[in-house]
């Protein structure tokens, strides 16, 4: 389904209750809530939920493993463009999650096969607790998402990649110059995306309504990664009014 939504601050407030509900209906049962969490701009409202709901109604985090979708490669930790230190900034310094809890790609491996066996051992991970139970997107300007860009196939698992030359651009303010901009990351595949039970897309602002057009409407391929979300049984769009313009 799709839900379109005057501002965005709503739906991400939806987006977290969804999130809170899944936790405390897993703990009632003594399980883990797994999580696949996404970073840039988009998510940081729903993080902002979550930590006033861990604040002001005691949601607590303990039983919470989360598997982030990507990391820039190469990229150390603690740098301020990592997507380590954005979600430590956003969510993890704020809430009671174990750190042993908590995955994030490695984006400082020096070897191609260490990154190899890296992101097997990932993918492993994320099948040794069960799977994903709710995975939240972004759209990027390309139809990339995580880092999938046009080209990556329904059959992707978690690799190296090459990020494309208009991600990189987007990506430029927050790198101070493109030649700043990491050339590849570390991302899950599509085909890691698509095993999760839940999944849930949003794009906020008038800039992303072409994407968004086409990854609703457009025939599924590999050009417009996003279109692959066409096929998971479990997907909500949640859009604002205009990231949702260009909908018919
Ligand atoms: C981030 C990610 C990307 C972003 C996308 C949109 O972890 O996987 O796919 O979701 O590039 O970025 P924003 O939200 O900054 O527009």
């Amino acid at each position: 389904p799709i839900e379109i939504f005057e501002h965005s601050l709503e739906a991400s407030k939806k987006i977290a209750s969804r999130i809170a509900q899944l936790i405390i209906a897993k703990k009632e049962v003594g399980q883990m809530a797994v999580l696949g969490l996404a970073t840039g701009s988009s998510p940081i409202e729903v993080y902002n939920e979550l930590v006033r709901m861990h604040r002001e109604e005691a949601l607590s985090f303990q039983n919470v493993i989360t598997f982030n979708l990507d990391e820039y490669f190469p990229m150390a930790p603690d740098r301020e463009q990592s997507y380590h230190r954005f979600m430590n900034e956003y969510l993890f310094d704020h809430v009671d999650i174990l750190p042993e809890n908590i995955h994030i790609p490695d984006g400082t491996l020096t070897s191609v096969e260490s990154v190899n066996k890296y992101c097997q051992a990932y993918e492993e991970k994320i099948d040794e607790v069960g799977g994903i139970d709710l995975q939240i997107l972004g759209i990027g300007r390309t139809g990339h998402i995580g880092f999938n860009e046009p080209g990556s196939t329904l059959e992707s698992i978690t690799r190296l990649v090459t990020l494309d030359n208009k991600t990189r651009v987007d990506a430029t303010k927050d790198f101070f110059g493109k030649h700043n901009v990491p050339k590849n990351a570390v991302t899950m595949g599509i085909s890691t995306i698509l095993k999760s039970k839940q999944v849930v897309l949003m794009a906020w602002g008038e800039g992303k309504a072409e994407i968004v057009e086409r990854a609703i409407n457009g025939h599924m391929s590999a050009q417009v990664p996003a279109t692959f979300l066409q096929n998971h049984m479990n997907v909500t769009y949640y859009f604002d009014m205009p990231a949702a313009s260009e909908l018919a």
